[in-house]
């Protein structure tokens, strides 16, 4: 189902999303059956925490609406680039929004770029390339991993990205990437164990006006070999940066007034009376003031960006 095109209605074959809150999404894929693990072909039921719905029945719903469940409900929504990454099938570690949009800005990304990329991985971060890129530009992206290319290219094709993509099986660091890109790329994205060993094919691929690359390593010791080898290559305006997201909430909250008076008053024997009599509290004037916390959970380290321009004299 195409991620560029707005659809009003739920057909057969389309990828949904079942939203039923923020932290509790599905992707489906809408078919009426599936092949159980004794492969019997068996009624679509898909299980939520808040029951379940037979996947047949929301075809020919508007995507927006509320559908039934058995225990509640849930609304169906279009599949995009932002649901994908929370929602997508893992098969390796993948990138998140607060590093791709940093990627996105820094590698200066508009709809004529044309983008390598290695390696694919789920396509996470490709999809959002394709968004950016998806009227004029290309993205090439290799992974030596067969059966990621394989899914890569299915999801791009059913996504409607088919077009301005090409996903190729390749081990960049021992081939570099494909002759006919010498000289093509506005920018290179490495996410590999070893970026340090492409590092040369990078500067082949950039464009003869030069061009930018960025890295992403969990580790620091990964960025330390790219760092020199980006240095070795003639490499400028090397940077790397961490993206650390943090949440603040603003609240009002009622804080309770402290008496500082020590001397105790008519008032004061009076209340400890009422205390000792009822053994309840008296209740203590309260004054509302607006604050700022912090979420209890907040995400932490995912991978170093090392951001890097290349000019070729
Ligand atoms: C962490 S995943 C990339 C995730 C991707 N950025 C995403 O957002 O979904 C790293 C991928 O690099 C691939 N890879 C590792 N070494 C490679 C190499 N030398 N050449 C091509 N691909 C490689 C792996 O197969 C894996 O799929």
């Amino acid at each position: 189902m195409s991620f560029i095109e707005p659809k009003k209605k739920v057909i057969e074959g389309d990828t949904v999303l079942l939203y039923i809150s923020i932290n509790n999404m599905h992707s489906i894929k809408v078919t009426p059956n599936i092949v159980n693990k004794n492969g019997e072909t068996i009624e679509y039921t898909h299980q939520t925490t808040f029951g379940a719905v037979k996947v047949k029945s929301l075809i020919g719903h508007e995507y927006g609406t509320k559908v039934q469940l058995t225990k509640g409900y849930a609304y169906i929504l279009q599949m995009n680039t932002d649901l994908w990454t929370l929602n997508l099938p893992h098969r390796t570690q993948i990138l998140y929004t607060p590093d791709i949009s940093m990627i996105l800005m820094q590698l200066e990304i508009n709809p004529s770029s044309v983008v390598i990329e290695a390696g694919t991985g789920s396509g996470s971060l490709s999809h959002y390339f394709l968004r950016a890129i998806s009227s004029k530009g290309h993205l090439y992206t290799f992974d030596f991993h067969e059966n990621r290319v394989i899914q890569a290219r299915e999801e791009f094709h059913e996504h409607g990205y088919e077009k301005f993509v090409t996903v190729q099986q390749r081990d960049v660091c021992a081939n570099g990437f494909t002759e006919e890109l010498n000289g093509k790329a506005d920018a290179v994205f490495l996410d590999l164990p070893a970026p340090y060993k492409a590092i040369e094919y990078v500067t082949k691929a950039l464009k003869s006006t030069g061009g930018r690359f960025c890295s992403f390593s969990p580790c620091i010791e990964q960025v330390q070999h790219t760092c020199l080898e980006l240095e070795k290559h003639g490499f400028l305006e090397i940077q790397t940066i961490e993206i650390l997201q943090s949440e603040h909430i603003v609240k009002e909250k009622h804080i309770p007034i402290i008496d500082l008076s020590f001397v105790k008053t008519k008032r004061d024997e009076n209340e400890e009376k009422v205390i000792k009599n009822n053994e309840k509290k008296p209740q203590l004037p309260t004054r509302k003031i607006l604050t700022t916390l912090n979420t209890p959970i907040q995400p932490g380290h995912t991978g170093y960006l090392t951001f890097a321009t290349f000019l070729k004299v």
